[in-house]
């Protein structure tokens, strides 16, 4: 699919011309008032479409007159939702050519009409052997080129993270996750086992002992001339989570090849920062394993020594992610950047408190967490803080070491950012979990079911605004 800009987008040959109907008012398109509001009662009610052929008297073949509902409940969000509606409807009756005209929109919808676009334009289909043939083409829509072509990128980087995280476990491994780092065409250092053991990584390391695959930590940089500031970010990469000993239900398993979503999103913005060439250094960085229950597995009562120094009775099997990120979290921190964000699939509990809907943010420097929840809000990823107080440690005693990695099960969004917290030194730190929002088991406003690229928006987004 390609947006193309244009001044006039009703004299453009194409297949459909989308107009937009406000709830209860007119168009402007004198065929649309008289067949769909005047014959048809056609209300324009949120995300209705009525559909109206031209028969050659116009350079459009079709109108799609898209529902905006009441004027008032308008908003960027429900903006790019209801591009999104259009657009796959578009795909639904094969459209290869189609042009937008809005009326009576009184913000700049460039950004929201690009990722509305190209987040509906999306399948995974290379599995699938008839595949449709009913991509768009050409898009003609009246916008702020310079606007949409960055938000194109960013479209790119979701799409492409979501490709990954879609991509089932038995391909998308650590090695192949370290390859794809290493063609980014950034300096990419990847470390083996061996170097991870020498860098005293225990925690990570335990994780990835059940399975057949080799673990890999990535470290990808991306730097300028005289950075105004040095981020890493940290995407959780657990490439398959069986829940390790500690097994799973068959039921929670089932959709665990996402678990590597924080590592697509790190992957994502990588992949595309050089052409926004930002204006700050970034570290991204993964330790990717597979978290297996196979006969070297690491086990509930083994005791494992962090980066630090510090040493982790293992409660549970299945809270591996924590494991993994303190050894990333420590790792980044000797950088010496300014700031540090991590982004992991990482606690049910999250899922269970904000649903689909919302990802949880914690962090120690409330002007970081406030900029991503902002970043967020403005590109359609809605951030949720949630506690990080020191009580919720309580349930993280250890005997016999220094922490647990699990203990009660309420509150275990932050208990998780609590025990994250050990790992990170003297640094600006924000905690997202996308546990309920990477991953999407039915379709939800402009996603299809799978992956989304949660994060992209809300970090590549805080990037580019520095
Ligand atoms: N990867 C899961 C968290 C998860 C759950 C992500 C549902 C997406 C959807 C994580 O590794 C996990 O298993 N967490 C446990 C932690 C518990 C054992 C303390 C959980 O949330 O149940
Ligand atoms: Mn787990
Ligand atoms: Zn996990």
């Amino acid at each position: 699919m390609e947006i193309k800009i244009t001044d006039n987008v009703t004299s453009v040959e194409s297949d459909i011309l989308v107009i937009n109907m406000w709830e209860g008012e007119k168009t402007t398109n004198s065929l649309a008032n008289e067949y769909a509001v005047e014959q048809d009662n056609f209300k324009g009610k949120f995300g209705e479409t009525y559909l109206l052929p031209t028969y050659g008297k116009e350079p459009y073949r079709k109108i799609l007159v898209l529902g905006f509902g009441k004027k008032e409940k308008f908003c960027p969000d429900k903006f790019r939702e209801a591009i999104a509606k259009a657009i796959k409807k578009c795909m639904q009756m094969e459209a290869k050519k189609v042009a937008f005209s809005f009326d009576g929109v009184e913000f700049d919808y460039a950004e929201q009409f690009t990722l509305g676009a190209y987040i509906a334009d999306y399948k995974f289909d290379k599995y699938k052997s008839e595949k449709k043939d009913n991509k768009i083409q050409e898009v003609y829509a009246q916008a702020n080129e310079n606007t949409v072509r960055n938000a194109e990128k960013m479209a790119a980087a979701m799409n492409f993270a979501r490709n990954l995280a879609n991509e089932p476990a038995q391909f998308a491994t650590p090695s192949e996750l370290a390859d794809i780092a290493n063609d980014l065409g950034l300096e990419t250092k990847i470390y083996n086992k061996d170097e991870c053991e020498k860098m005293g990584m225990g925690a990570f390391l335990a994780v990835g002992k059940g399975s057949a695959q080799e673990p890999k930590f990535i470290h990808i940089k991306y730097t300028c001339d005289n950075p105004k500031k040095r981020i890493a970010i940290i995407g959780k990469g657990i490439c398959f989570d069986s829940g390790g000993l500690d097994i799973k239900p068959a039921s929670s398993m089932l959709t665990m090849k996402d678990d590597m979503s924080g590592a697509a999103c790190v992957l994502g913005i990588m992949s595309i920062i050089k052409e926004f060439n930002p204006n700050v250094e970034v570290h991204g960085i993964i330790a990717a394993c597979e978290n297996m229950p196979g006969c070297s597995a690491y086990k509930p009562g083994d005791i494992l020594t962090a980066k630090n120094g510090k040493t982790i009775e293992v409660d549970n099997t299945d809270a591996e992610g924590r494991l993994t990120l303190a050894d990333a979290l420590c790792y980044a921190c000797e950088l010496g950047v300014d700031e540090v964000i991590d982004i992991a699939t990482l606690t049910g509990a999250c899922m269970v408190a904000l649903g689909t809907q919302a990802a949880g943010i914690m962090g120690n420097d409330t002007e970081l967490v406030n900029n991503l929840i902002k970043s967020g809000k403005s590109r359609g990823e809605r951030l949720w803080e949630l506690p990080l107080w020191e009580e919720y440690f309580d349930s993280l005693k250890s005997d016999v070491a220094d922490m647990k990695n699990s203990g009660a099960r309420w509150g275990g969004a932050s208990a998780a950012g609590v025990f994250l917290q050990k790992f990170v030194k003297d640094v600006k730190w924000a905690h997202i979990d996308v546990a309920g929002t990477a991953y999407l088991d039915k379709p939800q406003k402009e996603f299809i079911s799978g992956a989304t690229g949660a994060g992209i928006r809300t970090i590549l987004g805080y990037i580019l605004e520095q």
